[in-house]
């Protein structure tokens, strides 16, 4: 049975007064539900987030260095994430793929930093819409999920989700349809299968892209679908929580 999962995303947006609010309120729900909750704040409010979110809410980091440690000034390792009681890390986020020109070579890096020192490796994948409107959609979602497996082994995989992100469906206000979301995750899970059948069968794979309350159901009903990574709608504690409780 796959672990559905909704994750927040704060982005470089947040405060402390949204941690000490919205997590204590997260967490009663979380308490409730089937579904793991995932939060992952700017990583100068990690602490205080774990801190007020109990054992019910997972914390995370949006982004974590591939070295061990040394001369790297502003980055954060892994262990350091771990240090401070988080258990997931964000790679290859779209943001951190365009804006700070991450390769896949870095991110299959980062992955695997991640999972070696403990955490589990939240991988983001997806297509421009130049790319979708030229037919590349598979090509470009499959090639960035193969950079990252190609240096993994199957066992390595109870540590690593994959979230599918369109990017030109984030923060944009245009969710994919189900439909359009359901075809690629079919398509990272036959992928995953070309590797391992058993562990493609209990990968969890998260849709992002402008996920509301409003269609988190529909999207979570689909077969491959098992969550979403959400942006904007995680700073709003009503709307986060109705889209968690969607999840079951
Ligand atoms: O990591 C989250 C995604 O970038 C989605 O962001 O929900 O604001 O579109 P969004």
């Amino acid at each position: 049975m796959r672990k559905k999962i909704v994750a927040g995303n704060w982005k470089m947006n947040g405060s402390p007064e949204l941690a000490n609010t919205l997590l204590p309120r997260l967490a009663e729900v979380a308490k409730d539900i089937q579904a793991d909750v995932l939060v992952c704040p700017p990583t100068v409010f990690a602490s205080l987030a774990k801190n007020v979110a109990g054992e019910s809410v997972a914390i995370g980091a949006q982004n974590c260095s591939d070295k061990a440690s040394g001369a790297y000034t502003g980055e954060v390792s892994v262990a350091m994430l771990s240090e401070i009681g988080l258990s997931h890390v964000l790679v290859g986020h779209s943001e951190r793929r365009a804006i700070f020109g991450e390769t896949d070579e870095l991110i299959a890096a980062k992955v695997a930093a991640a999972i070696e020192g403990g955490l589990t490796a939240v991988l983001c994948v997806g297509e421009t819409l130049d790319e979708r409107e030229s037919d590349k959609t598979l090509e470009i979602v499959l090639g960035q999920v193969k950079a990252v497996l190609d240096t993994l082994s199957a066992e390595q995989w109870t540590q690593l989700v994959i979230a599918y992100e369109p990017v030109w469906a984030i923060g944009t206000g245009k969710t994919a349809t189900s439909d359009q979301a359901q075809e690629v995750h079919q398509a990272i899970r036959n992928c995953l299968a070309e590797y391992s059948a058993d562990g493609a069968g209990e990968m969890s794979l998260l849709y992002g892209g402008s996920v509301k309350a409003a269609n988190a159901g529909e999207l979570f009903a689909q077969q491959d679908i098992d969550g979403a990574l959400v942006g904007g709608a995680s700073l709003d504690a009503d709307e986060f929580i109705a889209i968690c409780r969607q999840a079951g």
